[in-house]
């Protein structure tokens, strides 16, 4: 498949990353389409841990070019300090391509994340407060500054003088807070990060379709996920980007004509961090094992995650928003110990039945998980790589899983490490 779009199919943290880093060895290019150092993957390659949050998954294999489109807001202290520690750890990362495009994450964009949330109040949006949202505002009200604007010391200070003059009377007049100066931010992002990053900038755009063009194979990589999307997700409670699938084009410049495949990831429960809606939360002693078993606190901020039952009414959305080919399920063994696992397969809302998701948004804040009830297993699967090797609870569960999702479940994931999943179902 000469061009393939993983995405996030719940609302993040569905493990993406060990997905993306399996089907990564067979391609030529990996590509960040979208978001910025509010994701956090963590990739565990023979016992040793890799925590990425810029660079795309590919940087782990040596035949991989790691980009990151011009869709992504890069925070460029954040990224050195990636490529530092991934460098300290053995990696390669000099083959690390960036857009020129990409908007920058400016110091009072983490600023204003900050005031923001905090004037909020009881209504914040539980930000991962990396200045990503104030970024991408920046950059629809075009007073954002890029990744090429580095490397022009008078248009990044023409450019700079603009967006202070704005967002420095915002914070020093409306939310009381010293704005950083124009000097400041110059030394540390024209003196500091500039010349490091500079071998490393280019036509991104141009890049992927060479590789097209010669018959390479790329992969898309989203961040976040399809009910983050600011147009698809659960708005307001969403991020400022569009992880779906369509996200891809957009923020790697590919037309729609060009992608052969698109993977879904869901984990086989559900896992949300911040505000917002979750039908199928749990909040008794299973919704606790989850979080326990599941290890689940944010890689990035630590959070602890809130968790629910597995949602098909979620993803046959997320089906048709992306155009899934098909879907990896990720974390089954977290549910090993369970006597029972429930699938929501319809929401109840005003005493009607709903298979599909409500269009209005309050209908989805007061909707009543429809619940399908299946057997536990009580078995380790973590050691698991055939499909004829599972218990047939398991197997059953993922067959009821992917018949309510309409698409094959192609690979399951069973433990973190590499090694650790089972192909399932063939794609068609
Ligand atoms: P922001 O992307 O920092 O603006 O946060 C907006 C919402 O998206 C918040 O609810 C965050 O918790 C959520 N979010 C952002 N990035 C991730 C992620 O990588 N995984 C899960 N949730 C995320």
């Amino acid at each position: 498949m000469p061009a393939t779009i993983v995405v996030g199919t719940q609302w993040g943290d569905e493990g993406k990353g060990k997905f993306t880093d399996l089907v990564a060895k067979e391609m030529s290019l990996v590509v960040r389409y979208q978001g910025g150092h509010n994701a956090g993957h963590t990739i565990v390659v023979e016992g040793k841990s890799f925590a990425l949050q810029l660079i795309p998954s590919g940087v782990l294999y040596a035949h991989i070019t790691p980009v990151i489109g011009n869709g992504v807001v890069v925070d460029p202290q954040v990224l050195l300090a990636e490529m530092h520690k991934l460098d300290g750890q053995g990696v390669d990362v000099s083959r690390l391509r960036v857009s020129g495009n990409a908007h920058l994450i400016l110091p009072y964009h983490r600023d204003l994340d900050v005031v923001f949330e905090r004037h909020l109040g009881k209504n914040k949006l539980g930000t991962t407060k990396r200045g990503i949202g104030p970024a991408y505002a920046d950059k629809a009200a075009r007073v954002g500054l890029r990744v090429q604007d580095l490397f022009d010391e008078k248009i990044f200070r023409a450019k700079l003088d603009v967006a202070l003059r704005q967002t420095g009377s915002l914070l020093s007049k409306v939310y009381n807070r010293l704005p950083p100066t124009a000097e400041d931010i110059c030394e540390l992002y024209l003196g500091e990060c500039a010349p490091t990053l500079e071998p490393h900038v280019t036509d991104t755009v141009n890049l992927v379709h060479e590789a097209l063009e010669a018959g390479q194979h790329v992969l898309f990589e989203g961040a976040q996920a399809t009910f983050l999307d600011l147009d698809h997700g659960t708005y307001p409670f969403v991020t400022s980007s569009n992880p779906t699938a369509g996200g891809a084009c957009i923020g790697a410049g590919v037309g729609p004509r060009h992608i052969d495949r698109v993977i879904g990831i869901a984990k086989a429960y559900t896992t949300r961090v911040g505000s917002g809606p979750f039908p199928t939360e749990l909040f008794d002693e299973v919704g606790n094992h989850l979080v326990d078993v599941g290890r689940e606190y944010g890689t990035n901020t630590g959070r602890r995650r809130r968790t629910g039952w597995f949602d098909a009414v979620m993803l046959r959305h997320a089906v048709r928003l992306n155009s899934l080919s098909d879907v990896a399920i990720t974390k089954l063994d977290i549910l090993d110990d369970l006597d029972e696992v429930k699938v929501c397969v319809a929401y109840e809302i005003d005493g009607v039945r709903h298979e599909s998701m409500p269009y209005h948004q309050s209908d989805l804040h007061q909707a009543v998980p429809i619940y399908e009830t299946l057997p536990g297993w009580h078995t380790p699967l973590s050691d698991i790589s055939r499909r004829d090797q599972l218990p047939a609870e398991a197997s059953d569960y993922l067959t009821f899983v992917q018949d309510q999702m309409g698409v094959p479940v192609s690979l399951v994931g069973v433990g973190p490490g590499r090694a650790q999943y089972l192909p399932f179902s063939e794609v068609g």
